[in-house]
């Protein structure tokens, strides 16, 4: 026989690289082995532990493909797999063979025939086998030793292949998986119910409904803590992406400096400090949602950065020449009134009309009458399960007093009202039943609309004491924990009131920076809205 021609080989190799799949690519090879060889029927079979198991056959019945052969039983494969070449049987070789009865082209017990086993090798370890079977005596005696190194190469480097990319679809498929748990963890997290069926509310969740299927762009506006990022939760919830990822970017929180790389990505020597390569967040969101919070605060620069990326659907990583494609739907969020800032100069207006396809409202809490008592109740139960309490309500006169207060910091406002009550309650009471009253409630202060700049709703905090200009102790039978947030809380009052309401001001005395300070405040309950009257917003 002579040697496999060089064109058989081209062909060969251009054949199993336009295969998309591996069973595909898997049957071509096959097929070019039997176009090289004569034979009446080929197994490529692959390494599982102690069996082979076979992957693609030709001239043999298809249940084989469901059999798993364990090499210590057969003698002829355990031959081949202790091989470092190709091993041919003798026509008179007296080991049974294990494809007895097996080949379509015979019915019974196989004839004296030729077989020949190449084990095929990555570097040394043993990943598969390759058989080839002929009922003519004789047939593989005289093919070129370099023919059946081609070969056993070539189906090594098809199986090999084969096998990293199974591995690495186990493996995508797993972090999919992750993602849909951890996102669908997150939304459930303390509920994930948007609570309220106040006529606002009502029309809300209709217009989230219909948002969330359309895929467009959603900007949702609303005073501090009525729910917008719940609102932006949900949507992604009821999209066609909620298997896809949810990811979280908190404008605000990120230095001016990174956060075109935190969004994009960036390159291995992009700037000082880029020693890896890093995705952004919107490779992050691909094939899933991608949930800009407090979209206001974004610096003009990185503005007509994301523009481009809204428009094109494509974004440039930090340091690299080409941009690439990301499929990702933007929910945007800001208790800014963005309309405002673009008139001021801080927003750019064709960002602001590209992000309000579908502009969504939160209504403030104070507009949605009865919701407050449903609220309070879902705040409760959540409470009651945390502290692993039998029962905890409210007593009679405590939903009046809930309901005739306005709520300046909303949702939020409220829970973090019923939360501390309801430690208050229990801290007093050891029996089955804690009840809440309105001792364990506080004070709860009016705001003032016009000028709301920052309210601190703790009823444990008493105000500084002005005359002193000293931080007083509030309650010296407080734990730890809420004495620390209480002077924290009021420090932070105290130092923007000396500084005019200028955070970045206040963040230079308390020797942090802005983001972090607008952030600790937040986690401590204060309202934070802009200052009008100052030129510096908040
Ligand atoms: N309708 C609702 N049902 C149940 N929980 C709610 C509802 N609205 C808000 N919450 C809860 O109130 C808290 C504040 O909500 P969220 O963080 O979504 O507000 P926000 O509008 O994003 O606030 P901010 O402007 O300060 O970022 C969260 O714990 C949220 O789960
Ligand atoms: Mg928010």
């Amino acid at each position: 026989m002579s040697p496999i021609s060089v064109n058989a080989l081209l062909e060969l190799a251009l054949d199993l690289s336009h295969s998309l799949t591996s069973d595909d690519r898997f049957s071509r090879l096959l097929a070019h082995i039997r176009k090289a060889i004569r034979s009446d029927a080929v197994v490529l079979l692959s390494v599982q532990g102690d069996y082979l198991k076979p992957l693609a056959l030709q001239g043999l019945s298809s249940d084989t493909l469901g059999r798993r052969f364990g090499i210590a039983e057969h003698p002829r494969f355990q031959q081949i797999c202790q091989s470092q070449s190709p091993v041919r049987f003798a026509a008179s070789s007296p080991l049974p063979d294990p494809y007895d009865g097996l080949l379509l082209a015979l019915e019974g017990d196989l004839p004296v025939h030729s077989c020949m086993g190449l084990p095929l090798r990555d570097q040394q370890r043993l990943i598969g086998v390759l058989t080839l079977d002929s009922l003519t005596p004789g047939q593989f005696d005289d093919i070129p030793e370099r023919t059946l190194e081609i070969i056993s190469a070539m189906s090594a480097a098809a199986l090999k292949n084969a096998l990293t990319l199974e591995s690495l679809q186990q493996h995508a498929s797993h972090a999919r998986a992750v993602v849909e748990e951890l996102t669908q963890e997150a939304l459930t997290k303390d509920g994930g119910e948007l609570i309220g069926d106040s006529a606002l509310m009502q029309r809300l969740k209709q217009e989230i409904q219909i948002v969330a299927s359309s895929g467009f762009t959603a900007l949702i506006q609303g005073e501090t803590g009525v729910g917008k990022e719940l609102v932006a939760r949900t949507i992604h919830h009821q999209s066609g992406r909620s298997n896809g990822p949810l990811v979280y970017v908190n404008c605000a929180a990120l230095p001016e400096n990174l956060i075109e790389s935190e969004l994009f990505g960036h390159v291995k020597g992009a700037f000082t400090g880029a020693s890896q390569s890093r995705a952004g967040k919107f490779m992050m969101a691909d094939g899933g949602s991608l949930f800009l919070d407090e979209i206001g605060e974004l610096p003009l620069a990185v503005q007509s950065k994301l523009l481009r990326a809204l428009q094109n659907q494509e974004i440039q990583p930090v340091g690299q020449d080409q941009s690439q494609q990301v499929d990702v739907r933007i929910i945007a969020a800001t208790n800014r009134d963005l309309q405002q800032e673009c008139d001021n100069g801080n927003f750019r207006s064709d960002l602001y009309h590209r992000l309000s396809v579908y502009p969504l409202h939160v209504p403030a809490l104070r507009q949605r009458g009865r919701d407050v008592i449903l609220l309070a109740g879902f705040f409760l139960e959540l409470m009651r399960r945390k502290l692993g309490l039998q029962q905890i309500k409210f007593a009679s006169d405590v939903m009046p007093w809930l309901q005739q207060y306005d709520w300046p910091g909303n949702v939020r406002e409220l829970e973090h009202c019923i939360s501390r009550a309801a430690l208050r309650a229990r801290s007093r009471q050891h029996q089955a039943i804690i009840v809440i009253g309105r001792s364990d409630i506080g004070e709860l202060h009016s705001s003032q609309p016009t000028d709301r700049s920052l309210t601190d709703r703790s009823p444990t905090v008493q105000e500084t004491d002005a005359t002193s200009g000293k931080l007083a102790i509030a309650d010296t039978h407080t734990s730890l924990k809420l004495a620390t947030e209480d002077f924290q809380r009021r420090l932070i009052i105290q130092t923007l009131q000396q500084n005019n309401h200028n955070w970045a001001a206040s963040a230079r005395q308390l020797q942090t920076d802005r983001a972090n300070l607008t952030r600790l405040a937040k986690r401590l309950g204060l309202t934070v809205t802009r200052q009008l009257q100052q030129d510096q917003p908040i």
